[in-house]
């Protein structure tokens, strides 16, 4: 009967929602997202060295969209490190500028494509990949 107990109450501890709060962080929403932004990145890419900026600059409003969805989300290194209150609210508008200003970026991006301006092009790309190595560096869990 004791036996019993502990094994349910080893049961309804681990299938709590505390436990299942803490998701693994390739299961994340914004992980999704991000999925999503390095394929479209990879596609854009390809349309710009095959000379079709049209296309490129449709995969750039392709790429706002994403962004403009993870701005909503809350990265995995947040809730794994268990911030709250202030601390979450100071990192989460950290963490919503830089999506801000990738999306500035992608625009200026999105414009040099439509007047086929190739060296703000390489420009705008080169800085879409600092925006990577910024968000990266700053928001993303080492798991
Ligand atoms: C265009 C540039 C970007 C690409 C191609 C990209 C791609 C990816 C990929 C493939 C992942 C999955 C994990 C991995 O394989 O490393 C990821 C995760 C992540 N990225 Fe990006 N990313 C970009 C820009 C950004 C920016 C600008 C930010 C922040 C403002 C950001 C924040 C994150 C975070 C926080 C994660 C972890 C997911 C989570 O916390 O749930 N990324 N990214």
């Amino acid at each position: 009967m004791k036996k019993g107990l502990l094994a349910a109450t080893i049961v309804s501890i681990s299938c709590s929602s505390a436990v299942f709060a803490n998701q693994a962080c390739d299961e994340t929403v914004l992980h999704g997202y991000m999925g999503n932004i390095k394929d479209e990145m990879q596609a854009m890419s390809s349309d710009v060295k095959s000379g079709d900026n049209e296309a490129a600059a449709q995969r750039v409003n392709t790429l706002i969209t994403y962004f403009e969805k993870s701005r909503a989300e809350t990265p995995f290194k947040f809730t794994s490190e268990n911030l709250q209150g202030n601390e979450l609210a100071q990192q989460q508008e950290k963490y919503t500028k830089v999506v801000d200003d990738t999306i500035v970026i992608l625009k200026n991006l999105e414009n040099a494509l439509q007047t086929d301006n190739a060296t703000d092009v390489r420009k705008w790309l080169g800085e879409v990949g600092g925006q990577r190595k910024i968000g990266h560096g700053a928001f993303k869990a080492n798991c």
